[in-house]
């Protein structure tokens, strides 16, 4: 990863010089430390070291005012503003997700970066989490379910799907008598 790690070196620092700049004009914004990604241990370095950072492109291109206002008021960011550019998302799929058809990207995403792939929020497990919980999945039929260290993306997709339950093509072998030796 030699070369993205240079390409987000570069953008870091003068993502942190505008930081500097909205922080001497107005009080109260918060550092880049406090970014909106939770679940990452450590601060913004760490965060970027980590093997699946992720950053958003207008994020990393600075285009700060296509979701903030040009005062850089940050609790002016709309609810919906990312279907400015993705609002082909809610609809994409065959069968959506509930929250991903109501818009609800931000109980998934953040809109910066990452030290998750796909710019999630947290490690796929606590981001399902939130509305799925484990223990009421059903753990009889797949009990990868009670299984921590299993991942709900290896076999789910986060957005929909052709099939019910969302499932990726390779899912079902990882069900009970169809497991690969
Ligand atoms: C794709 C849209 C988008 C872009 C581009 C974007 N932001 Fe944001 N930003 C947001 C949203 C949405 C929030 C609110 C996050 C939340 O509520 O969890 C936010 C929050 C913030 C905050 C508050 C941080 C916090 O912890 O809540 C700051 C400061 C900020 N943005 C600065 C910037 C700067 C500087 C840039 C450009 C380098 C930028 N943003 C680019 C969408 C964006
Ligand atoms: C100004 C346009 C713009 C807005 C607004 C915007 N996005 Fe994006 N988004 C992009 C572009 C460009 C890409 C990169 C697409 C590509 O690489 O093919 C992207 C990619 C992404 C990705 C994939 C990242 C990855 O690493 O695979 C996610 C997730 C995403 N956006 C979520 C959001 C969310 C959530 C919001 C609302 C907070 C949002 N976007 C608002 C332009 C935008
Ligand atoms: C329930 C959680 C969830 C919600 C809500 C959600 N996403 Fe995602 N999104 C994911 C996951 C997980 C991925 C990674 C791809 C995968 O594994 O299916 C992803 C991937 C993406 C990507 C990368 C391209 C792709 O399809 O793989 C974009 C762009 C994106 N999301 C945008 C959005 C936007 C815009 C919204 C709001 C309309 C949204 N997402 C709502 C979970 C979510
Ligand atoms: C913001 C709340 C929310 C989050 C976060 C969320 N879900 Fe959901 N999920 C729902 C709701 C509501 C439904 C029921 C409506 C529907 O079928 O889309 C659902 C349905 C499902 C279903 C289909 C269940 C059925 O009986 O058909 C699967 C599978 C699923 N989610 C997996 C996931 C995975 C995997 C993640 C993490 C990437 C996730 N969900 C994150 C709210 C959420
Ligand atoms: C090893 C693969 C695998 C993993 C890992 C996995 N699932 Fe599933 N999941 C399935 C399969 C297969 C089904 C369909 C079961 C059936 O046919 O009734 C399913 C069904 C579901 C359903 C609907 C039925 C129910 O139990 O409520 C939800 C919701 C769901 N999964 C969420 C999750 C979440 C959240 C995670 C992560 C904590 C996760 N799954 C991890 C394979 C998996």
């Amino acid at each position: 990863m030699g070369v993205g790690v240079v390409g987000f070196a570069w953008s870091g620092c003068s993502i942190e010089k505008h930081y500097e700049l909205l922080s001497f004009f107005f009080d109260g914004v918060p550092n880049p430390n406090a970014l909106p990604v939770t679940g990452s241990a450590g601060g913004f370095e760490s965060l970027r070291d980590s093997p699946t950072y992720s950053a958003h492109r207008p994020f990393l291109d600075e285009q700060c005012s296509e979701c903030h206002t040009s005062q850089f008021s940050t609790s002016g960011v709309s609810a919906d503003v990312c279907m400015n550019c993705h609002d082909d998302v809610p609809t994409s799929l065959e069968r959506m997700h509930g929250p991903v058809a109501a818009g609800a990207c931000l109980w998934c995403h953040v809109p910066h970066e990452s030290a998750f792939a796909s710019l999630l929020k947290e490690k796929p497990r606590a981001v399902c989490g939130q509305c799925h919980e484990q223990g009421l999945l059903n753990t009889s039929k797949v009990p990868a379910h009670a299984d921590e260290t299993r991942q709900c993306l290896e076999c789910h997709y986060g957005h929909g799907g052709t099939s019910s339950y969302f499932l990726r093509p390779d899912a079902k072998r990882a069900q009970p008598g169809n497991q690969e030796p």
